[in-house]
């Protein structure tokens, strides 16, 4: 069998393999240039941009758990403007699509994002980050209310002439309401998951190992439950999902594929091997090798149960 085709389409946008590197974990990717061949990725989602800059939040800022990594960054990026004038264009000196990752605290917050970003060139789509709470509605999280996000993407959907991924978060009971909410107001592809909140103690000061109390858990112990959000939101919509959640092998990839993901994201990974984006893409196409599948795209949804499709169904 000749080598097995990673190239695949998302939005209409040609990507020479489905492995992108996760936002907040791989910078605004020019950090990354000298240890990695960024022309080689599938593609890149930059640290989540706001409208000013962000300084973050105190430390410690990262933890490590047993089996993953928890973080509360505070979202501390350099505001639209600095990337767009020093950030954007190092980037697109490489041939690699760049998605940029949007966040805010009111619609307005993420309109006026998506506006600067649109008069600049070398940006392929955008991802909103809606894991941030709304200020305007008591800090109710924009992911966590189907209203609040169908607002918030009618609003954003008009200003933004290329493609708009919504990236959900984990921290829900049902996905498919939000998943459809999103699809509804005009999302063009969902990502998920992003983390899950969660809390670490030092027991001899009982103080939280995090500087903020909270940190978002990322890493392999997160896969299982990200295959499951996966799989779940690839039943309930149409659009192409991009999957993540503790990739960290060509395996990892393969069974996000099969859930229904068109494309990945490698997040904590990269911290461990900042190669790992690569190298995850490589060890797929050798698995596409050895199961005789000609096209990537050929796995994506591919899952079979055995016996009837499993429902939680709560006893009586
Ligand atoms: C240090 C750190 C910073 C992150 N920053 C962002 C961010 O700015 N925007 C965002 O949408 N997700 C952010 N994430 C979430 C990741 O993109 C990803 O959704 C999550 O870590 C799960 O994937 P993983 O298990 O492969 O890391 C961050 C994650 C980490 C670990």
């Amino acid at each position: 069998m000749t080598a097995p085709s990673l190239e695949t389409k998302l939005c209409g946008i040609t990507l020479r393999n489905p492995v992108l590197a996760a936002s907040g974990t791989f910078g605004y990717g020019i950090e990354f240039a000298e240890l990695v061949d960024l022309n080689r990725l599938g593609g890149i989602l930059t640290k989540g941009l706001s409208r000013e800059p962000i300084a973050g939040n105190p430390a410690p800022r990262l933890w490590t758990t047993a089996s993953g990594m928890m973080n509360s960054v505070g979202l501390q990026n350099v505001g639209v403007e600095a990337f767009i004038r020093e950030k954007l264009p190092q980037l697109s000196r490489y041939k690699v699509p760049i998605f940029v990752n949007v966040f805010g605290y009111r619609p307005e917050d993420y309109v006026e994002v998506v506006r600067q970003l649109e008069d600049a060139e070398g940006v392929c789509a955008y991802e909103l980050n809606v894991s941030c709470p709304n200020t305007d509605h008591g800090g109710i999280f924009f992911s966590n209310d189907p209203a609040l996000l169908s607002d918030l993407l009618e609003r954003v959907r008009p200003v933004a002439t290329r493609p708009l991924f919504v990236k959900l978060s984990p921290n829900v009971s049902r996905i498919e309401p939000l998943a459809k909410a999103a699809e509804v107001a005009g999302a063009d592809a969902l990502s998920l998951v992003n983390t899950f909140v969660s809390l670490a103690i030092d027991v001899n000061t009982r103080m939280p190992r995090i500087g903020a109390g909270f940190g978002g858990l990322s890493g392999p112990a997160i896969k299982p439950i990200a295959l499951r959000l996966v799989y779940e939101a690839s039943q309930a919509v149409a659009i192409p999902i991009i999957g993540l959640g503790g990739i960290a092998n060509g395996t990892d990839a393969a069974e996000f594929l099969i859930a229904g993901a068109t494309a990945v994201q490698v997040g904590t990974a990269s911290f461990i091997d900042p190669r790992a984006p690569l190298r995850v893409a490589q060890q797929l196409g050798r698995f596409l090798q050895r199961q005789n599948v000609a096209r990537v795209s050929d796995l994506v949804g591919t899952l079979r149960f055995p016996h009837k499709q499993p429902q939680c169904k709560m006893k009586p």
